[in-house]
């Protein structure tokens, strides 16, 4: 079960367990960790469930496809790392992943 750090904007850590296959967005709402909101389920249209995913591992996460860009270039926050954690499918090479949130889902 890959466990990944999730950072909230004032600098607390979090271990979220993940189950291989589910969203990030949806591990980090099970385990209620402040900052993701996702009030769109996870349908990749609201924005509230955006990470900076640490550089060390975007190129096992990945990048955003064509639909994940439009949202993301919407966010005055955007910066390089930036993804919508409920298009971020768990799997065990991200086992140690570290992301963190920005300033305005604090
Ligand atoms: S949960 Fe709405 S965009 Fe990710």
């Amino acid at each position: 079960m890959p466990t990944i750090h999730i950072i909230e904007y004032n600098g607390t850590e979090h271990e979220v367990e993940a189950q291989n296959g589910e969203s990030l967005m949806l591990a980090a709402v099970k385990q209620m960790i402040d900052g993701i909101d996702a009030d769109c389920g996870g349908s990749c249209s609201c924005g509230t469930c955006h990470v900076f995913v640490d550089p060390a591992w975007m190129a096992n996460v990945g990048e955003a496809d064509e639909y994940e860009e439009p949202m993301l270039d919407m966010n005055p926050e955007r910066q390089a790392g930036s993804r919508l954690s409920c298009q971020i499918t768990v799997n065990d090479t991200l086992d140690g992943l570290v992301v963190r949130l920005p300033r305005s889902q604090f």
